[in-house]
């Protein structure tokens, strides 16, 4: 990962690859942002007028590449669009900030060294600006180029080896601390960009829970795995159904950290399907390409766990990583099969595409078992959450009002796009079986909070529970822009982390 410094120097002399500045859209066209004084003046105060000329307005997510004036050691001068400057006396939005900070990583890949002359004033700022850079200049490229050319050089470009943060006060301990924090949230982020990123053929639930352990362990967090068998022996009828048409057997991953004098307790669960076929309810072709991607709540929420331990934070935080592969063979669950499932409610498979819920279930309830304060689900759930929210949102649903208005909270807060979604009553019935207690399919209108409904059913009585369906912004099968990279987001990832602060601090709930 790209390495950050806090760093004085003046501009002029600096060495390096790039200098980047901010442009903010002004009423008459681009202004240069605090922070790039010096590399103004340099161009006698016309800087904006070049940027201007070059077509740059300041607009939010606008790289303009500028030749540097004659005296800088730096060649380059990367302008990033920061959008309207602020209103008086209030600072530069976070989030203009991140989203600039990674578009201007982004397009320095392969370059050696290259400093952000960002406005940083407060260390907010600064977190956000190192926050963008880290997650900015992610690149998956484990499967490409692996013996290089002839020469045995890599072809790849390889991500901006080093950041340079100017005027970000390297002795000031909050600037020094929001570094910190950003690089153990982004390194955990990028490593659950790696994990979704990875195709399914080498990513099992074995695999997953293989690299979880590890990790875990290194962090000073309890890990336990539950294998087929284990899972037989407890009972738990939701992921085995699930994972029984694979070669590859289930698992559900225990992480827990406690850190002495923790009193809150949060619980993080995420569907971890490392592929989903459909099973016997096959997906088309054209619907399953992308369904590598159906562990990204797990990958969440395994990242948010170590994030809260590496960071230290005083509250108690357990995931739960259900774990499976949904494939078709003469093992697999058919529609019409009845699972009794971990809570011992019994489940009437219709749909065996709709596995997600399934492997959920269980986990909630074991979650549910320890009676946490709150419970927290990430899942790329439905496609009728795609459908409802594009593919940038992600839906929150819930048990209790105030309790999703602090998850909204938490998501605006550290620029994840979120919106709430009801959990309607009248839906419920679409889910009665003739057979079982429930069956896993209602309704096909409002499908996304039928999934919801059907989760509810599994959390225990009295215990705070959101939903977060992350169906549309967990893979971006578009192109990147800002931070975000095309493939694996790692959304989710930092609304858990913010989740845990603030229960650490005793502001949640
Ligand atoms: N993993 C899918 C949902 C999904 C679709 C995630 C597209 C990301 C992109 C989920 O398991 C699924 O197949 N859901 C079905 C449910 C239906 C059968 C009730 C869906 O949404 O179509
Ligand atoms: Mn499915
Ligand atoms: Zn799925």
């Amino acid at each position: 990962m790209t390495a950050l410094t806090l760093s004085t120097a003046a501009v002029p002399g600096l060495r390096a690859d790039a200098i980047v500045i901010g442009v903010a859209k002004g009423a008459n066209g681009p202004l240069v942002a605090p922070g790039a004084e010096a590399v103004d003046s340099a161009y006698d105060g016309g800087l904006a007028g070049v940027l201007e000329t070059l077509g740059a307005s300041g607009a939010e997510g606008e790289v303009t590449k500028v030749p540097a004036p004659s005296g800088f050691k730096a060649p380059l001068v990367v302008a990033v669009g920061l959008g309207s400057e602020p209103e008086d006396g209030e600072g530069w939005d976070a989030e203009a900030l991140r989203q600039a900070a990674g578009s201007a990583a982004r397009a320095l890949a392969g370059s050696k060294k290259a400093a952000f002359a960002l406005p940083l004033t407060e260390a907010a700022d600064t977190g956000a600006v190192a926050e963008g850079v880290l997650l900015g200049a992610y690149s998956f490229d484990a499967y490409k180029d692996r013996g290089g050319d002839a020469r045995g050089k890599k072809k790849g470009k390889g991500p901006l080896a080093e950041a340079a943060l100017l005027g970000a006060k390297p002795r000031d301990n909050a600037h020094r601390a929001a570094v910190e924090r950003a690089t153990a949230v982004a390194e955990e982020l990028n490593r659950a960009r790696d994990l979704i990123n990875t195709p399914p053929n080498d990513l099992d639930p074995e695999a997953f829970a293989a690299i979880a352990q590890a990790a875990a362990e290194e962090h000073g967090i309890k890990v336990q795995v539950l294998d087929e068998k284990a899972l037989a022996k407890g009972g738990y009828g939701g992921i085995l159904g699930v994972g029984a048409g694979s070669a590859a057997g289930p698992r559900l991953v225990k992480l827990s950290y406690t850190p002495s004098g923790a009193t809150k307790t949060l619980a993080f669960v995420g569907k971890g399907i490392t592929y989903d076929s459909g099973g016997i309810s096959l997906k088309p072709a054209g619907h399953n390409e992308t369904m590598k991607c159906d562990m990204s709540g797990a990958a969440a929420v395994f990242a948010a766990v170590v994030a809260a331990a590496r960071l230290g934070l005083g509250v108690n935080v357990t995931g739960w990583l259900a774990l499976a592969e949904n494939m078709p063979s003469g093992s697999a669950t058919r529609p019409g099969d009845v699972l009794r499932m971990y809570s011992g409610k019994t489940v009437e498979v219709l749909n065996t595409d709709a596995e997600g819920r399934l492997v959920l279930a269980d986990a909630l309830w074991a979650a549910s078992e320890e009676e946490p304060d709150a419970i927290v689900d990430v899942a790329t759930l439905t496609g009728a959450m795609m459908l409802a929210l594009g593919n940038r949102t992600y839906g929150i649903m819930a048990n209790d009002d105030a309790f999703r208005a602090a998850v909204h909270e938490a998501a605006e807060e550290v620029g994840e796009p979120a919106w709430p979604m009801p959990l309607p009553e009248h839906l419920r019935k679409g889910m009665d079986s003739p057979t079982a207690d429930i069956a896993n399919m209602g309704e096909r209108m409002g499908g996304g909070l039928v999934a919801g409904l059907f989760l509810r059913e599994f959390v225990g009585e009295g215990i705070a529970w959101a939903h977060l369906d992350i169906a549309g912004p967990a893979f971006n099968e578009g192109g990147p822009f800002g931070y975000t990279p095309k493939g694996g987001t790692g959304s989710a990832v930092r609304t858990l982390v913010r989740l845990a602060e603030l229960a650490a601090e005793g502001e949640l709930g």
